[in-house]
């Protein structure tokens, strides 16, 4: 089982998360996406592979959707010891220092509770890439074959 968690305000992250859900299906994984996610979808049932797709808002900010999730995180800390995970941060640029803020946070707090991430942050510039899915596609794709996440 591999769960998706979306923070999104425009529908952009989710679009990534509809998007990528069938290159995981054809590597042999049952997928779940999460568009308004709460602490308990990712630790309420066993999970030891994840993908994030959370875009920015504010100043650095996680989306309204993604809100309580991030908070329970950091306030409940339950220990994400068995967690893998793969992030996709959307974010913009133009706003500097705060760019990709949310997807950095986010690593941060996973990291600290001891999950795990494999490979590389994705962080997509929408000064650079119109459709986020033109860019995660094909990370997705080379994400699945670099960390050999096909399921026999
Ligand atoms: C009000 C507002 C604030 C934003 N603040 C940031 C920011 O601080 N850092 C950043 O990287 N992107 C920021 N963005 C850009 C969005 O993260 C970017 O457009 C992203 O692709 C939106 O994805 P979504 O469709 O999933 O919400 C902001 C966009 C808006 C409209």
């Amino acid at each position: 089982m591999l769960k998706i968690f979306v923070g999104t305000m425009y529908g952009g992250a989710l679009d990534v998360a509809e998007q990528v859900k069938p290159l995981f299906e054809e590597a042999g994984y049952e997928v779940a996406i999460f568009d308004q996610p709460t602490l308990d979808d990712l630790i309420g049932s066993p999970t030891d592979l994840a993908l994030f797709c959370v875009s920015t808002t504010g100043s650095g900010d996680y989306p309204g959707n993604f809100m309580a999730f991030a908070r329970d995180l950091e306030a409940k800390s339950p220990g994400l010891s068995g967690l893998r995970y793969g992030l996709i941060a959307l974010g913009d640029s133009s706003y500097g220092e705060t760019f990709c803020g949310a997807g950095r946070q986010l690593d941060e707090l996973l990291a600290g509770q001891g999950a795990q991430r494999l490979g590389e942050r994705l962080e997509v510039d929408a000064m650079e890439t119109f459709m986020a899915d033109d860019e995660a596609l094909p990370w997705v794709e080379a994400w699945i074959e670099s960390q050999q996440l096909k399921v026999a």
